[in-house]
């Protein structure tokens, strides 16, 4: 067995390159990837392979890999599914790096084992496999095209890693329509060995990439794609395209954590954490890509519109809120630089308003202010066409404009709405470059795009913190249930787990007599709360099984009888470990906070509203584990019920603080052990600011 596992630097800019089934027939995928490879330039060997032999565009053909007197980095398959195995094997034999599999027949049509068996292989034997079930890959360093793709690639800064390959190969053609230019596109396919994590190694300090976009179905190994994202995004925009519904997790049902982490809610939060910008739309994934590859970063985050029109103004308002855009409000300053350049009837309000009557020279003279003042940090500038406009003199206006805000370092975007005549200003001036866009949503959410991940690598880096747990103790409470073949843990149980990490909960006992439950009962303190304990009795409330605010001993020994009563008639033989007693906590905000593994991600955290709505609500917000303080802030921030816990109409703070240090202590707990597969306190109550909270029922299911 091979350890030796090969640089991915070496797929995207192999030395030499093979194509294994390469024919002479030129409606053959074989023959395509040979033409596209001889035909863009490759800088690199080329080695078709065919048994026959002979020639294919100038090229020898050798009758196998043995036969090549070279190192092959990159060999290409392409033959029927039933012989890739065996050319894998030959791949190895050869001390072949990487083997990007075209050829499909496997996991995609249920032949799961042939993969298995084919990436088995190719590990043991220190070579790594891309796909199956792949266009290609098209490399702009090497400049080589080893896909059955179009011929021409448009050579640019866009990085393209895509799951679907018809959609890649559609995307090729749109790339070029929109005259976009790709450094890579590499297809990931069945993803049975390697997947985005791998290419974005190479793909984060690629110098000719400035943007990467990737197209995601499916996620299979999150938590590694979790770190590498996180780092990817602090060096150059990441955006994502992700398609496919919401799959819930495997214990979805078992408990409120897995059926409110829908696929698509994880994902979404998950992204968000690391920076990476969600697209909604392949137009709007493109536009991004255009915009961020060519635009400079922001210096802050104070943001003019500067337009014609009142309405387009509004909108643009609007869409700031929505895409995180800050607009400049410092009326006076801005009175100062907009005032000797507006009409009286205009307005030096942001939006600075030109008026309709605003030729192109009032938007230069408008545009030159904006870019020379300090305190002003990125440009909006929006036309609505009127009988004043004149192709002449608003081509050079915009163009000059957007090349002057580069070159000062101030990103600027433009919209221009009106006839064919102001349509064809914007296809031609897009063809060239120009950040403009007919829809001034779609220019705004470009500049959100930019001010996210401008946010997001401002933002220091943040160590997770993840707490230490005394595991030895956990394993202890553990073990009953093992013994017990449960893959849930007890109330009391669960409440043992919280102790040994330091979540606060409700001081309890479980008694097994009658005496026991009233001492119990004496040394907490009235009022108390009796539980049955019993595997038997899950929805304890429902059957008798729970008798609330007892005041003192005598209420304590009635209670204690009825629950056993009540029992006893619900299920006579149930188990009965015994009867909890604990102290009735005060009530106060109901927050809910889980953790659980994500069958895509690992390890998450969600927090949300608690309480008997929190299904309805849905107001929940998650991360994955590990995460630092900022993160469980950031968390509670999200929740549209965040002013609650802030107290509102006088009512004061809660113990936010308390919430922060419970959520920190959840996700180390899950953390701790590969046992635990899902927490959940529900309800955590919190109280007034430094007064804490209290876990009041908790949740634990086991692996
Ligand atoms: N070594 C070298 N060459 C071999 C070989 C081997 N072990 N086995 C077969 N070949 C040759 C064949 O002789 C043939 O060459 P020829 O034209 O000179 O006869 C060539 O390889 C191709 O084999 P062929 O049997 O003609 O298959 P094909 O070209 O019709 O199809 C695939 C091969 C891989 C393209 C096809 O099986 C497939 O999987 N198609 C789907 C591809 C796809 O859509 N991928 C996903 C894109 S997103």
């Amino acid at each position: 067995m091979s350890t030796h596992t090969p640089d991915i630097k070496r797929l995207f800019e192999p030395r030499a390159v093979a194509v294994i089934g390469a024919s002479l027939d030129p409606n053959k995928i074989g023959y395509k990837i040979v033409q596209n490879i001889v035909t863009n330039g490759y800088v690199g060997k080329v080695f078709p392979i065919n048994p026959k032999g002979g020639e294919i565009l100038g090229l020898r053909v050798y009758p196998s890999v043995h036969d090549i007197p070279d190192e092959i980095d990159v060999a290409l398959v392409v033959v029927p599914a039933k012989a890739v195995f065996q050319t894998v094997q030959e791949c190895a034999a050869h001390g072949v790096k990487f083997v990007p599999i075209i050829s499909s027949g496997f996991s995609e049509v249920g032949n799961l084992e042939e993969e298995r068996k084919i990436v088995a292989y190719a590990r043991e034997h220190g070579m790594r496999v891309l796909g199956p079930n792949i266009f290609g890959l098209y490399s702009v360093t090497p400049s080589l095209n080893a896909s059955f793709g179009p011929r021409d690639i448009p050579k640019g800064n866009v990085a393209i890693v895509t799951q679907s390959g018809a959609l890649g190969v559609a995307m090729i053609g749109k790339a070029a329509a929109e005259s976009m230019g790709l450094s890579a596109i590499i297809s990931v396919g069945n993803k049975a060995d390697i997947d985005e994590a791998d290419l974005l190694e190479y793909l984060v300090p690629h110098r000719e990439t400035r943007v990467i976009l990737m197209y995601i179905e499916g996620v299979k190994n999150g938590a590694r794609l979790v770190q590498v994202l996180k780092r990817a995004s602090k060096e150059k925009p990441v955006i994502v395209i992700k398609a496919g519904r919401s799959r819930r997790g495997a214990i979805a049902a078992a408990s409120h954590t897995g059926s409110l982490a829908g696929a698509t809610e994880v994902f979404d939060a998950i992204m968000r954490q690391c920076g990476v910008l969600r697209a909604s739309s392949i137009q709007e994934a493109f536009n991004w890509c255009k915009f961020l590859a060519i635009s400079v970063l922001p210096q802050g985050a104070e943001t003019v519109i500067i337009t014609n029109g009142g309405g387009i103004g509004v909108i643009a308002t609007d869409a700031c809120e929505t895409y995180s855009v800050e607009l400049y409000d410092d009326l006076q300053i801005l009175e100062k630089i907009f005032a000797p350049l507006t009409p009286e009837f205009g307005s030096t309000k942001n939006p600075i308003d030109l008026t309709g009557q605003a030729t192109a020279e009032h938007y230069n003279r408008a545009l030159e202010a904006a870019r020379h003042s300090e305190t002003i940090h990125a440009v909006l500038a929006l036309y609505c066409e009127t009988a004043l406009f004149d192709v002449a003199s608003f081509e050079p206006m915009i163009e000059g404009n957007f090349h002057a805000f580069q070159e000062a370092g101030k990103p600027v975007v433009f919209s221009a709405l009106g006839g064919e005549k102001v349509e064809q200003l914007t296809e031609m001036l897009r063809r060239r470059g120009v950040p403009i866009f007919a829809d001034v949503t779609e220019a705004v959410a470009c500049l959100g795009a930019l001010y996210t991940h401008y946010r997001y690598r401002s933002q220091p880096e943040e160590l997770s913190q993840t707490l230490e747990i005394d595991t030895k103790a956990i394993e202890r409470v553990l073990e009953a249930a093992r013994r017990e073949h449960r893959a849930f843990l007890l109330a009391h149980e669960a409440q043992q787990l919280l102790r040994i990490a330091h979540i606060p909960v409700p001081k309890s006992a479980i008694a097994r007599t009658l005496d026991e439950a009233v001492r119990s009962a004496d040394e907490i303190g009235y009022p108390v709360v009796l539980k049955v304990v019993s595997r038997d009795i899950l929805h304890k409330s429902d059957v008798g099984g729970v008798a609330l605010d007892l005041g003192n001993p005598q209420e304590v020994a009635d209670a204690y009888g009825a629950i056993l009563h009540n029992c006893r008639a619900y299920k006579p033989n149930a188990v009965i470990d015994g009867i909890e007693v604990s102290q009735q906590v005060a009530s106060g905000m109901q927050i809910i906070i889980g953790a659980r593994r994500d069958p895509s991600f690992g390890p998450i955290l969600m927090v949300g509203l608690g309480g008997i709505y929190v299904e309805v609500m849905k107001d929940v917000s998650f991360r994955a584990l590990p995460i630092g303080r900022q993160d469980a802030i950031d968390m509670l921030k999200e929740l549209k019920s965040y002013p609650l816990l802030l107290g509102v109409r006088g009512e004061e703070k809660r113990d936010i603080d308390m919430v922060i240090d419970v959520l920190l202590r959840v996700g180390s707990l899950l953390l701790a052990s590969e046992q635990i597969s899902d927490i959940e306190i529900n309800p955590l109550i919190v109280y007034e600011h430094g007064r804490g909270s209290v876990a009041v029922d908790a949740r634990v299911l086991l692996a």
